[in-house]
């Protein structure tokens, strides 16, 4: 039996790089999109995510946190490329074509493109597909990966994978900013939003209000998540470890604040979990089971919860002042 299992943990702890990189093989790149979704890549076209590939190595602040890392040249090294820009993997190489674009949240396309974009034969349209075609579509490009809509968590959860920054060497030995003030509505709703495709007339229309109520939720489950991820892993008491337990405190008073006005255990328990334990360096493998557990309730949170019944929320949602950036007409 034993042998089983230490077979089994060396299998997957080989199979994880080894799937990040196949991940980058299935990148078809933005472009490929534009044939259908023109509008979604002109907006993207004005996003710090697009211009991320052509501006970042020349920045100033940017050259002094790779002289400190030891690295020569930042387009060509994976651990900027893992979050500045669009990886894609040819034979043995890797190399950037793109800031952060489409497949960075919507995942690599290869594999769904197709049948994404098949309505059911050539005759057939978006409007024209029957229900059952498109019941088939969709499960079959999720099963190839696509992140949409419908996946509120793993949508959501892009993000912060890369807005938390969480990477204590990057940030204690580089000087990279220990993540941002990230709020998902607020940093959704502005240079970001790309709500053309559905809206009457094609206009880039506000994410509805309901759906405004369960990002705000999510995003605060998440911002816990990965604090927690990030306190669990630093080893010293200096910036980053401080930067995560910070984040910790102010994603806890969020839910605080959410769970003062709207009644679902999830919440309740997510609270049970911050109060069960200490944020504090070497409590490692605590840490990681409370952000397990955190993650499986705001997932649970994100299919069973209904916005329309979250009004009490309201007050709590970011004002149009404090979207981040413009908003692409
Ligand atoms: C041949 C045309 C075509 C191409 C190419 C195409 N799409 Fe689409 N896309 C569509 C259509 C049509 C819909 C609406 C279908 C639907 O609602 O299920 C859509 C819907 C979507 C949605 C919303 C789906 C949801 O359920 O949330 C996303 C996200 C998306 N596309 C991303 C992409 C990305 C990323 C690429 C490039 C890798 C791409 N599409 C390439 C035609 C296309
Ligand atoms: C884990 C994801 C991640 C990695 C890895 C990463 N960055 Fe960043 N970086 C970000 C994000 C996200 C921002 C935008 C600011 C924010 O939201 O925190 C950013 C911002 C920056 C900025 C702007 C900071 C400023 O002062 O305005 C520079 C410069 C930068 N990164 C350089 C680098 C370099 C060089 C590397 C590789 C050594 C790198 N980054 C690796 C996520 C990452
Ligand atoms: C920074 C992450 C990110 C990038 C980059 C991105 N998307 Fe999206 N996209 C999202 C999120 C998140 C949503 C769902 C928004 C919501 O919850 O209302 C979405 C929604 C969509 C939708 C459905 C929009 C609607 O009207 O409801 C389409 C279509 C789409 N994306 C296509 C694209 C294409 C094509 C690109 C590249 C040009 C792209 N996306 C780039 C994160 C991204
Ligand atoms: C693959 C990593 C990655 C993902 C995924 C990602 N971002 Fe970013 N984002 C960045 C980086 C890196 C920057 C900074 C780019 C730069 O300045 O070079 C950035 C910048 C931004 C900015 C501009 C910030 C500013 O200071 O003006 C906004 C807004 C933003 N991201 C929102 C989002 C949202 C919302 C999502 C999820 C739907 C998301 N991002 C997903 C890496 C990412």
């Amino acid at each position: 039996m034993k042998g089983i299992f230490v077979g089994v943990m060396i299998s997957a702890l080989v199979a994880a790089p080894g799937a990040a990189q196949d991940l980058s093989r299935h990148v078809v790149g933005p472009m490929e999109c534009g044939e259908c979704h023109t509008a979604e890549v002109d907006i993207w076209k004005k996003s710090a995510h697009y211009r991320s590939f052509k501006e970042l190595h020349r920045r100033k602040e940017a050259k002094a946190i790779s002289k400190k890392l030891g690295i020569k040249r930042i387009k060509s090294e994976n651990l900027c490329m893992s979050c500045h820009y669009t990886a894609k993997k040819k034979g043995r190489s890797e190399s950037a074509i793109a800031g952060i674009s489409c497949e960075s949240c919507h995942g690599p396309a290869e594999k769904w493109l197709e049948s994404h974009a098949n309505y059911g034969g050539p005759e057939a349209t978006m409007e024209s597909e029957s229900p059952q075609h498109k019941q088939k579509r969709l499960a079959s490009v999720d099963a190839a990966g696509m992140i949409r809509r419908d996946h509120l968590y793993k949508i959501a959860e892009n993000c912060y994978r890369c807005h938390t920054t969480p990477n204590e060497r990057l940030v204690n030995k580089g000087g990279h900013p220990s993540g941002s003030d990230f709020e998902l509505v607020a940093w959704l709703s502005g240079e970001v939003l790309h709500n053309v495709f559905y809206s009457k007339g094609k206009e880039n229309v506000e994410i509805p209000l309901e759906r405004k109520r369960l990002l705000y939720v999510v995003g605060a489950a998440l911002d816990l998540e990965y604090a927690l991820r990030g306190v669990a892993e630093s080893t010293t008491k200096a910036e980053y470890a401080i930067g995560m337990a910070k984040r910790a405190k102010r994603s806890s008073k969020q839910l605080l604040a959410i769970s003062k006005r709207i009644k679902h255990p999830e919440i309740r328990k997510m609270l049970d979990v911050i109060r069960s334990v200490k944020l504090s360096l070497n409590n490692r493998s605590n840490l990681l089971i409370a952000a397990d557990k955190v993650k499986a309730l705001g997932e649970e949170f994100a299919s069973n919860a209904d916005g329309a019944t979250l009004g009490a929320l309201d007050d709590l949602l970011p004002k149009p002042n404090a979207y981040k950036g413009t908003v692409s007409k």
